[in-house]
């Protein structure tokens, strides 16, 4: 049994003694031990590819900033590289695929994983399951099938998509069995990752705002809808980055808690709650380059205006990683603290 299975209890929508947090990235180069490991390897790929570092990052901020999850420290793009695709991470730039998709005879190429490939993600997880000794939930997480494609598309990452949409709009049929050979690959990934300790897992979609409302309903959520169902052993998170426009789509979908962003308003979150599902987010992670005072006060406001049940605290999207760790420390501790007014 979890010594705090607060996050368990919250995407449950069960009552909680206080609102857990964590926070997207934060396994990564707002922590100085992170930075430390990180230059001690050749690079970022050998420290997601080796599971006893991969371990050590995963855990530091666990021990340093007392959240209440751990999110396994991996990638994204290690789908679509399971798949063929192999991908570098350059420095100071972001992830590059040396090759790109630019057809459907390229999609063709593809394979479904199958799971084994990302043997060294499963061996990271049980690592950390092991050093974690049931303290807390790890939480393990894939890119959703539309994000992944547009890197798959693209190359990179991009401020406008508009490679990947022009994708969707000029080769549909290939767009939809590349989605659909994601969505396979991600659900026995997942599946694999529950069955190597996972406790919860998540599905970002951090480019879900790129897309029309209409695009979303073909491109996006049928690919999502088409994952949840096909798991039920753990709770799941579905954040589609900025995508308020699919709110209420996303009260249908299979799946405990929706992710949101530092834009979806209060009524947003209370409908969302309303339809029975919990909500994670949605400080802005800028927010937190404001003095001390400020993100007390701000983290004080998210939590009144979210409510005592049914949300998982933490920021809008990953934070960034030049934030003052004191200031991070300061949003997690006074989340910590806060004690909900419960009226009787
Ligand atoms: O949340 C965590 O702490 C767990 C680890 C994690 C990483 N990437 C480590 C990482 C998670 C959950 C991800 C997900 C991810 N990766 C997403 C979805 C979330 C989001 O931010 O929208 C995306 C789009 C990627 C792709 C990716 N990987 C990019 C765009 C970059 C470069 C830019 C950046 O954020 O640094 C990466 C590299 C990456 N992934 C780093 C880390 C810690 C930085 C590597 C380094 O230089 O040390």
């Amino acid at each position: 049994m979890l010594e705090n299975d607060l996050i368990l209890k919250a995407a449950a929508c069960q009552a909680v003694e206080r609102t857990p947090v964590w926070l997207m990235r934060q396994a990564g180069r707002i922590l100085p031990e992170y930075r430390k490991v990180r230059s001690s390897v050749s690079g970022f790929k050998e420290l997601v590819t080796t599971p006893e570092l991969a371990c050590e990052v995963t855990i530091q901020p666990v021990d340093i900033l007392g959240v209440d999850a751990a999110i396994i420290f991996s990638d994204i793009l290690v789908v679509p590289e399971a798949m063929g695709l192999p991908y570098e991470l350059i420095e100071a730039k972001g992830p590059l695929f040396l090759e790109t998709i630019e057809s459907q005879a390229d999609v063709e190429k593809l394979r479904v994983a199958e799971g084994p490939e990302l043997q060294y993600v499963y061996d990271a997880l049980k690592l950390v399951k092991k050093e974690l000794n049931n303290r807390i939930p790890l939480i393990g997480f894939a890119g959703a099938p539309w994000t992944l494609l547009s890197y798959m598309v693209e190359g990179q990452g991009s401020k406008t998509f508009s490679k990947a949409r022009k994708f969707l709009y000029q080769q549909p049929e290939a767009a939809h069995l590349l989605l659909d050979k994601i969505a396979d690959s991600t659900i026995n990934y997942l599946k694999s990752q529950i069955a190597a300790g996972a406790d919860m897992l998540q599905i970002f979609d951090s480019w879900a705002a790129v897309l029309s409302a209409e695009q979303y309903r073909v491109f996006g959520l049928p690919y999502l809808e088409k994952i949840c169902n096909a798991i039920d052993e753990v709770p799941i998170i579905v954040f589609p980055k900025g995508a308020n426009y699919t709110f209420d789509e996303l009260k249908e979908l299979n799946c405990q808690v929706i992710g949101v962003d530092w834009n979806a308003s209060t009524e947003d979150v209370r409908n969302l709650q309303a339809a029975g599902k919990a909500v994670q987010g949605k400080y802005d992670p800028a927010g937190l380059y404001a003095s001390r005072k400020e993100i007390a006060k701000g983290a004080q406001q998210m939590l009144a205006s979210m409510g005592p049940v049914g949300h998982i605290a933490n920021l809008g999207h990953g934070v960034y990683p030049d934030t003052p760790l004191d200031n991070v420390r300061c949003f997690i501790d006074t989340i910590k603290e806060y004690q909900h007014v419960v009226s009787v």
